[in-house]
């Protein structure tokens, strides 16, 4: 499995055909509200969205009147974050930022991306003031389990016994991220919210789509074209719609509070 392949976020199109599948969440999980207040983001503090991508949590915080600094290694990402002022394109294992420049680091959904991961959690630390906080996201392994499920029994045809190891539910996990927290914060408390984000789809395409959007990560593990193996997904989730009115899929998401 790549962990970041170059395609993948070259542009923002992969990220959008995600963000369209948890818009069809029932009931809403604010998970970007639920992120700023676990880091206590207000107008008052500084901060840094690391891995900001197409700007969904710079958004939220602009709607508190937060500016906050948003950077991503990708360029075409940035891009798609151009509303917004300041972004830095920088690596997150190498932030050209000095000690101690913000009271908040927030890491979405990244981490899992990034191969040095202990380089970027001392980053992370570096750029942290000395009372700040970094709130890292990242998921568990039941995240999408009945999605997964289906795109296994679709990629096992060709590789028998294949399992989708996302990055965010096997590399860096809540259940193996704390660990490699600890190697650069002192104290590392793993938080899950009271919801459970929960998605009902009506139309199979947007299962589909996302399926599509992760097949640079594991195109060179799984004999079958990936496009196959969507177009048995696709097939499937409809046989669900179909019989039962809507396909369910659940998200085991959490975040690390870091001090
Ligand atoms: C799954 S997206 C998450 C975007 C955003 N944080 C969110 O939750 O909506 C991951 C983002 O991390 C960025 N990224 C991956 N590796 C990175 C690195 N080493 N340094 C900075 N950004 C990185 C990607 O370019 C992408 O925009």
């Amino acid at each position: 499995m790549a962990l970041n392949p170059v395609t993948q976020y070259a542009d923002d199109r992969n990220l959008r055909a995600r963000q369209r599948l948890w818009a069809h969440q029932s009931p809403t999980f604010d998970i970007f509200g639920w992120v700023l207040d676990l880091a206590g983001v207000t107008p008052e503090v500084s901060v840094l969205d690391l891995g900001c991508g197409n700007g969904q949590y710079l958004r939220s915080m602009q709607a508190r009147g937060v500016t906050a600094v948003g950077c991503d290694v990708s360029l075409g990402m940035l891009c798609s974050a151009a509303g917004h002022r300041p972004l830095l394109n920088a690596d997150a294992v190498r932030l050209p930022l000095r000690d101690g420049s913000f009271d908040v680091v927030l890491a979405p959904h990244m981490l899992y991306h990034v191969v040095d991961r202990a380089a970027a959690a001392r980053e992370m630390r570096r750029t942290l003031t000395g009372g700040g906080v970094c709130v890292v996201v990242t998921n568990g392994a039941d995240h999408m389990r009945s999605l997964r499920d289906l795109v296994e029994a679709a990629a096992g045809q060709g590789s028998p016994g294949w399992e989708m190891k996302n990055p965010s539910t096997h590399v860096f996990s809540l259940e193996n991220g704390e660990a490699q927290l600890r190697t650069a914060f002192e104290s590392v408390t793993r938080v899950r919210p009271e919801d459970v984000p929960i998605v009902r789809i009506s139309d199979a395409d947007v299962a589909a789509d996302y399926v599509a959007s992760v097949g640079d990560h594991y195109a060179d593990d799984v004999a079958r074209p990936w496009n196959e193996v969507v177009e048995d997904v696709r097939r499937a989730v409809q046989a669900v719609i179909r019989s039962e009115g809507v396909f369910t899929v659940a998200g085991d998401t959490g975040a690390f509070v870091c001090r």
